[in-house]
């Protein structure tokens, strides 16, 4: 242990070898097992990036058809599923149920196959398709209306947007919120996906693994800055003050949400993709109010945050709570969306952990008192 180097948070560590995702922050880039972010955003859907990163290829048409099938039967809750989220506290947090719904969810598997480490989870794609549904029925139960059976016909984000509302989404509804999964749904060795990683390496089971993700995630630290993107709007009000607020938000050193990241020393390549989403959202309900704030608050920021020590560009979240609030769905859900894309991500690295697999053990610098005697009760 003498020559171990600290590094609080693992920062600079390399604790794996993966060839899942790349990010290239330095010139902005994001790849799928090799394939650019906006080729992906612009010809795929989720359920085929999905099988790309759990299967390390692009289907084949067959390949694609028996695997977009294979998720769709799994769309439907089972009543007890159903009756779990009912039953859930009206003011408890959508990820808490979520961690919560991945475990149960464990119980309606055949168990021989999926209660060991070597389970497959790519056999009932469960944990994917389920979020997805659990998350609008959450909203819908919420709202003190009726669960949605879900409609096999539409994409993976479409029907979200269907069992969320209970009527079907506009086509370029559907593509948009299909596409915000697709851009979340990889991003290498963040918190939540290490997570899942070190939970797999005990080999635990990919339920374990995933549920333990969704807490990595529900913290603060790793989702949410778009919700505070939207409350930094609303103060604003309107594209003529963003001068001023911005003038007085340098003056006070405040950090701007969405704006910034530990990797991207660019502009996020996902920030673009869901610029051009917010734009065609924005044109289609004829209100520009989110997108000309954001795109004045960008250029203002640039020549001052993005210069050489700083380096601070939009992120994806600086746009992504805009697309979402214009689609319709509440703040609160923002986070479990990003659950809803991330989950492909975690099982390729769950999958990829388990082929070379090495159980995490880090290791601390012992600061607490020297090795001494028992005190008896009565001396202390
Ligand atoms: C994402 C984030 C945590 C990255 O943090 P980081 O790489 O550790 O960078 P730091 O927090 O150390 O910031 C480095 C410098 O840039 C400044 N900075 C960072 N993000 C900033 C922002 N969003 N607005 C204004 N200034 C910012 C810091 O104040 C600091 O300035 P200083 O060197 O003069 O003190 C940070 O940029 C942030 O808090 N962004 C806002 C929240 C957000 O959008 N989160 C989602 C990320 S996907």
């Amino acid at each position: 242990m003498e020559d171990a180097v600290f590094s609080k948070g693992l920062d600079g560590v390399v604790v794996a070898r993966s060839e899942i995702c790349q990010v290239d922050g330095i010139n902005g880039k994001l790849y799928y097992r090799g394939y650019p972010i906006e080729d992906l955003a612009a010809h795929s859907t989720f359920e085929e990036t999905t099988y790309l990163l759990l299967n390390e290829h692009l289907p084949t048409k067959d390949e694609l058809t028996e695997f977009q099938a294979r998720m769709r039967r799994s769309r439907s809750l089972d009543p007890h599923i159903r009756s779990m989220i009912k039953n859930f506290p009206p003011d408890g947090k959508c990820m808490e149920l979520l961690q919560s719904v991945v475990s149960y969810l464990s119980g309606y598997v055949e168990h021989k196959i999926h209660h060991s480490a070597t389970c497959d989870c790519r056999i009932t794609l469960h944990q994917i398709v389920q979020l997805t549904s659990v998350v609008a029925t959450y909203q819908r139960f919420k709202e003190g209306k009726q669960y949605v059976e879900p409609d096999m016909e539409l994409s993976h984000g479409g029907n979200f947007l269907y069992m969320l509302r209970g009527t079907k989404p506009e086509p370029h509804e559907a593509e948009i919120m299909d596409r915000a999964l697709v851009i979340h749904a990889e991003h290498e060795l963040n918190a939540s996906t290490f997570t899942a990683r070190v939970v797999a390496s005990t080999l635990s089971t990919c339920y374990s693994s995933i549920s333990a993700a969704i807490g990595a995630l529900s913290g603060s630290l790793h989702g949410g800055a778009n919700e505070d993107v939207l409350k930094m709007i609303d103060e604003i009000g309107s594209a003529e003050n963003v001068d001023a607020w911005f003038a007085d938000a340098i003056a006070k050193k405040k950090k701007i949400p969405g704006m910034g990241h530990r990797v991207y020393v660019a502009k996020d390549p996902r920030a673009y993709i869901m610029e051009e989403d917010l734009k065609t959202l924005s044109g289609k309900r004829n209100d520009f109010r989110n997108y000309d704030i954001l795109k004045k608050l960008e250029a203002l920021s640039a020549p001052v945050l993005g210069k050489k020590e700083h380096h601070i560009y939009a992120n994806v979240d600086f746009f992504s709570g805009s697309v979402f609030q214009l689609l319709g769905i509440p703040p609160q859900l923002f986070t479990p969306i990003f659950a809803m894309g991330r989950v492909s991500g975690w099982l390729a690295h769950i999958l990829e952990q388990r082929k070379d697999n090495r159980i995490y053990r880090p290791a601390s610098i012992y600061e607490g008192p020297a090795p001494r005697g028992y005190s008896a009760m009565e001396t202390r």
